[in-house]
């Protein structure tokens, strides 16, 4: 798996710094308020369960899944609904917590659809953001790295649903998407 990728960009040191400084901050900003944090499946799973260790708060967790790429490298521009929470989030402060927010498209969906069902409040933490990517508005609250305009995979990113369980987050060589 390791032949496939050109170059690293996260390694897991960076990657574990990066989870104890988003962590900590959130716990701090969210103690005593019980917030549903929400994983956004799958890309988000690794991330998240790093990160929730370094919470030390009260919260429930919770998972959605929503897709738009269907396994490429680029957006479909459609969002659809794969699977729902399984907690009512009304009057429930909302952490999202997102892989990468690219065009923006999934973030938006999202926050609409907790929204619509009456959230206290919706913050977005990622551990990517990629801002020259965005088509629609769409803003986290907590980043752990702002990411170059390149297609990343591993700690959860996949490619063709494969490389999320690298332990760090790479560019691919464009070789392996060019002969798919
Ligand atoms: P949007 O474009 O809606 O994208 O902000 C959010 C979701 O798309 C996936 N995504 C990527 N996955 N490498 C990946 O492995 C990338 O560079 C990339 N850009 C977007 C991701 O699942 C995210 O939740
Ligand atoms: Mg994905």
């Amino acid at each position: 798996m390791d032949n496939d990728i050109e170059r690293v960009l996260y390694s897991e040191e960076t990657i574990k710094e990066a989870c104890q400084r988003l962590g900590h901050q959130m716990a701090h900003d969210y103690q005593d308020k019980n917030p549903i944090i929400v994983g956004v499946l799958k890309g988000a799973v690794l991330f998240m369960t790093d990160v929730i260790r370094e919470m030390d708060i009260l919260a429930e967790l919770d998972f959605i899944d929503v897709s738009s790429y269907n396994g490429g490298t680029a957006s479909s521009g459609e969002v659809k609904l794969v699977h729902d929470l399984s907690i009512d989030v009304a009057d429930r402060d909302i952490i999202l917590v997102e892989d990468i927010i690219d065009t923006g498209r999934t973030l938006k969906f999202m926050q609409d659809l907790l929204k619509e069902r009456h959230a206290h409040s919706i913050k977005v933490c990622t551990l990517l953001d990629k801002p020259s990517g965005r088509v629609v508005e769409a803003k986290a609250d907590y980043v752990g790295f702002i990411v170059p305009n390149e297609f990343v995979v591993g700690y959860g990113l996949d490619y063709g649903d494969q490389y999320r369980n690298l332990p760090y987050v790479g560019v691919l060589k464009p070789e392996i998407y060019e002969n798919k």
